[in-house]
């Protein structure tokens, strides 16, 4: 074993959504134990500009390279889509992003591919640029969805409102006769139970997830940076920017254990932070 393989791998999010990574985390990489911080002071990210993204991004990556990780999973498909290629340079460990993964798997299935994701996500087009790299005679819609983290954030899975908004996103998807959805925000497979009362049973869905868990199991063997000899158990140590009691609370109903959540301040958070738009968390 060399001093990296017993260090953590760095996992984010600007909230609960990276939770749905680290589910595939514990279940392909049971040894791996995990530094998870979610940015919730500054949530959403989905409708920040670039340019705060990448601050932001850039600040996480520094805090993790502090406490001294052996990779990070950006568990944060905004971040992904609109800071990876310009940091992944800037820092020692590797950096695994969600959307190219998610690309992948989606052209394995599907000639018609819908992606809901974030409005900046969707803006970016990065589903679609890397789904037509792939194969450019598949079709591609992208769906922003404003609203989804704010209900999600609020623990309103089971609102009737939360329904209704996933069947106005969905309905150009519908129209379209997608056979392939990517869930392009790591938050929304929380909506999961939802969305597949709105979709037909034949369309495939693309949990980027799953293939970024794949893709990081392959690249820490590859690298010799895997735990071989770790601890079996989850061992997560959990972070976040805004209120760690709300984090504990809301996230529990998809963790194995409630989890203790610890506060950090990267910069200062409290500045940055904006109010989630139309709702007050
Ligand atoms: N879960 C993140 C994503 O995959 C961020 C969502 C948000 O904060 O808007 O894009």
């Amino acid at each position: 074993m060399n001093e990296f393989q017993t260090k953590r791998i760095g996992v984010f999010d600007s909230g609960v959504g990276g939770l749905t990574v680290l589910n595939e985390l514990y279940r392909q990489l049971p040894r791996e134990s995990i530094l998870y911080f979610g940015d919730t002071a500054r949530l959403p990210y989905g409708t920040r500009s670039k340019a705060e993204i990448l601050q932001f991004v850039r600040e996480i990556l520094t805090w993790m390279n502090e406490v001294g990780v052996k990779m990070v999973i950006m568990a944060c498909n905004t971040s992904s889509a609109l800071a990876l290629d310009e940091v992944r340079s800037e820092f020692d460990f590797p950096i695994l992003g969600l959307i190219l993964p998610g690309a992948r798997a989606a052209v394995k299935t599907g000639r018609r591919i819908g992606a809901i994701a974030t409005p900046a996500t969707a803006a970016s087009n990065a589903y679609r640029q890397a789904i037509l790299e792939i194969d450019a005679n598949v079709h591609v819609w992208q769906v922003g969805c404003p609203e989804f983290v704010p209900l999600i954030e609020q623990n309103r899975l089971r609102d009737p409102y939360t329904r209704q908004v996933a069947m106005d996103y969905l309905r150009p998807l519908l129209e379209n006769q997608i056979d392939t959805l990517i869930y392009g925000c790591t938050h929304y497979p929380h909506l999961a139970p939802v969305l597949k009362t709105i979709l037909p049973p034949q369309v495939h869905l693309i949990n980027p997830a799953y293939y970024v868990a794949k893709a990081a199991a392959r690249e820490l063997q590859l690298l010799s940076l895997d735990n071989q000899g770790g601890r079996c158990l989850p061992h997560t140590r959990f972070c976040v920017s805004g209120d760690p009691q709300r984090f504990s609370q809301l996230s529990r109903q998809w963790l194995p254990e409630p989890p203790n959540t610890e506060k950090v301040y990267l910069s200062d958070t409290r500045l940055a932070s904006m109010p989630l738009n139309a709702v007050d968390l």
